[in-house]
């Protein structure tokens, strides 16, 4: 059963700390507000830490790291030290940098890697799964197998924010996650649902059993103390010696040692090599006073949003309506032919060549000139020669601001909700199944969903492709909203309704994280929508020759993102923070 916590007002100090945690059915249309600092998550003793980092007087970044450390503890399904993410920061003087902390192919892997002798998809023997009928069936070696494990980023991408951008030490930041590992903490009906999910998977896996189910073997409650010891000295290593911490000496001899013992390809070598990188971040004009700062590549998600937002512009959404049938069906298009080109080019740009045209306001002015007022164009027309795979929904984002008006804004994943459910033996920690991100049989397209072309096939030390779209936007110059979401590649729609909720439909933080999201992604050619829009609005889409899908939040059981984000009021400069009401979310200002 899920808890409604109201907002509660404490009085510390001289601070006014401001919290909510929300639920979905206790969806709350006004934000929390803090006049100095904001952290806003999934979880609420992983966003206490943030919170108690910046009233403490550290920055955003502070915060965030100690942030992102604690989530690895208290939400396994997606935060994390074993996989990686993207971090974009912008800082009070103006300086917008993005962190790509994005996991790597090892430098074995190869583009044929998750192909049996007959050229199908290899299966992982080890692990097997009975369906209703009592069959038997085995995953694909890129979802749960320790193939599809990516060279970790995420503790060298913490490191190197720390380092580059945030006043304290990581022995300090990272404190309050391994006395969560170390001492445990109390499991919410959440938590230990998912993990009892799971469990069939765990259960054959030894370290896995070890770390992530309970010792008497019996399902988690609510209310029982969860203790991680093995992740709280995995996390104390990173304390002691940051990046090399983790990369180097024990822990890395452990991920050699397992990845052997399991037919992984990742070795000491390749963490050694593993790099996060400081690259800029893709900046786009939006309606001329605003900016938004994103996700470069090996996320897609910044061109994707610019070429969504670039063609948008040409439409007065605010005068057509919030999710009127004329705003969805031009959204729709404008996803459908970003989605599009997203498939054709986008890939690492380490290893890929890509076209500079996309971004432009010219080649939006054309894009728009194909969208059809009246008809859905079908997605066929728009590039028959390729079609996208499914992703599943396991991700999770925060934002932070700090009481200078320094912001961060980060998505970080596992990829699968926990990820390969693979534990490395003696560290306690859930590792990635990012390899699933790359495309994974060249050159084969199936109607299904699969797409094999040659951007994101896998090459050695590439990084495979993502959504992940952290952003921060300015107003007039000034820090004004820090938004993102999980979601695959539902990310960078959800991400993009948030601006325009806010920008072109005039709503508060919180009804804009609220609002029922749409989503289409050019193949397959279907409109899912968040339950809330009216029936004569779905009824008008498919006159439009829409497909949709209409099942959600508030009715049925399509959700779309989590998107934890923060507006500065730009009269009062106050801090206004929106948790997602689709989970257990928590904002927590002073
Ligand atoms: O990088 C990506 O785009 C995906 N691996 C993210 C997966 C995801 O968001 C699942 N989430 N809810």
């Amino acid at each position: 059963m899920r808890h409604r916590f109201r907002i509660l007002f404490a009085v510390c100090g001289l601070f006014i700390t401001s919290v909510a945690v929300h639920d979905a059915n206790a969806a709350s249309r006004k934000p929390v507000v803090g006049k100095k600092g904001m952290a806003v998550a999934v979880e609420p003793l992983a966003t206490q830490v943030a919170a108690d980092i910046l009233k403490k007087g550290g920055n955003a970044v502070d915060a965030a790291v100690g942030l992102g450390l604690a989530l690895a503890v208290t939400h396994p399904s997606a935060g994390n030290i074993g996989g990686g993410g993207f971090m974009v920061i912008r800082l009070a003087d103006g300086t917008a940098v993005a962190i790509d902390y994005r996991e790597k192919a090892p430098g074995k892997a190869h583009a044929r890697m998750y192909l049996d002798e007959d050229g199908n998809r290899a299966v992982n023997p080890a692990i097997s799964f009975t369906r209703q009928d009592g069959s038997t069936f085995h995953p694909n070696t890129n979802r749960i197998h320790h193939l599809a494990i990516g060279v970790p980023g995420t503790p060298a991408g913490f490191a190197l924010a720390l380092e580059k951008y945030g006043t304290m030490s990581m022995a300090a930041v990272i404190q309050p996650a391994i006395e969560l590992a170390e001492n445990g903490f109390i499991l919410t009906e959440r938590i230990a649902r998912g993990l009892n999910g799971r469990r069939t998977i765990f259960s054959q896996i030894p370290a896995s059993k070890k770390a992530m189910m309970r010792a008497d073997g019996k399902d988690w409650q609510e209310g029982d103390r969860w203790i991680q010891k093995d992740l709280a000295e995995t996390l104390k290593r990173i304390g002691q010696d940051g990046h090399d911490g983790f990369y180097k000496g024990k822990t890395a001899e452990l991920i050699e040692k397992d990845m052997k013992a399991g037919g992984g390809m990742i070795d000491r070598t390749d963490l050694a090599n593993y790099q996060a990188i400081i690259r800029e971040p893709v900046r786009n004009v939006y309606r001329g006073i605003y900016e938004t700062f994103t996700m470069p590549l090996p996320s897609s998600g910044g061109i994707t949003m610019a070429m969504m937002l670039n063609i948008l512009e040409g439409y007065d959404l605010g005068r057509m309506g919030h999710n009127s049938s004329s705003t969805i069906h031009v959204m729709a298009e404008a996803m459908r032919l970003a989605y599009a080109d997203r498939a054709r080019y986008l890939g690492d740009a380490d290893f890929v060549e890509i076209p500079g045209h996309l971004t432009s306001k010219d080649y939006a002015a054309a894009q728009r000139s194909k969208v059809d007022p009246f008809f859905a164009t079908p997605s066929e027309e728009v590039g028959p020669e390729l079609t996208l795979a499914t992703e599943p929904d396991e991700t999770t984002h925060y934002s932070v601001v700090d009481q200078w008006g320094n912001a961060v804004s980060n998505t970080y994943t596992l990829e699968g909700g926990y990820g390969s459910h693979i534990v490395i033996a003696g560290t306690g920690m859930l590792t990635n199944n990012e390899m699933g991100d790359f495309n994974p049989d060249p050159g084969i397209t199936r109607p299904t969903g699969q797409i094999g072309t040659p951007p994101n096939l896998i090459e050695p030390n590439k990084r495979m492709l993502s959504s992940m779209s952290p952003t921060i936007v300015t107003r007039n110059g000034e820090l004004y909203l820090v938004v993102g979401s999980p979601g695959g590649r539902t990310i960078i729609n959800t991400t993009m309704q948030l601006i325009l909720n806010v920008i072109d439909h005039g709503m508060n933080m919180q009804e804009a994280v609220n609002a029922p999201r749409l989503h289409h992604q050019w193949f397959p050619d279907r409109l899912r929508i968040e339950g809330g829009v009216g029936r004569e609005v779905l009824d008008a889409l498919k006159a439009m020759g829409h497909d949709i899908s209409s099942r959600g939040f508030g009715g049925g059981s399509y959700r779309q993102g989590d998107g934890h984000s923060i507006m500065v009021d730009p009269d009062t400069g106050y801090r206004l923070g929106a948790p997602d009401p689709r989970i257990e979310g928590a904002a927590f200002g002073h």
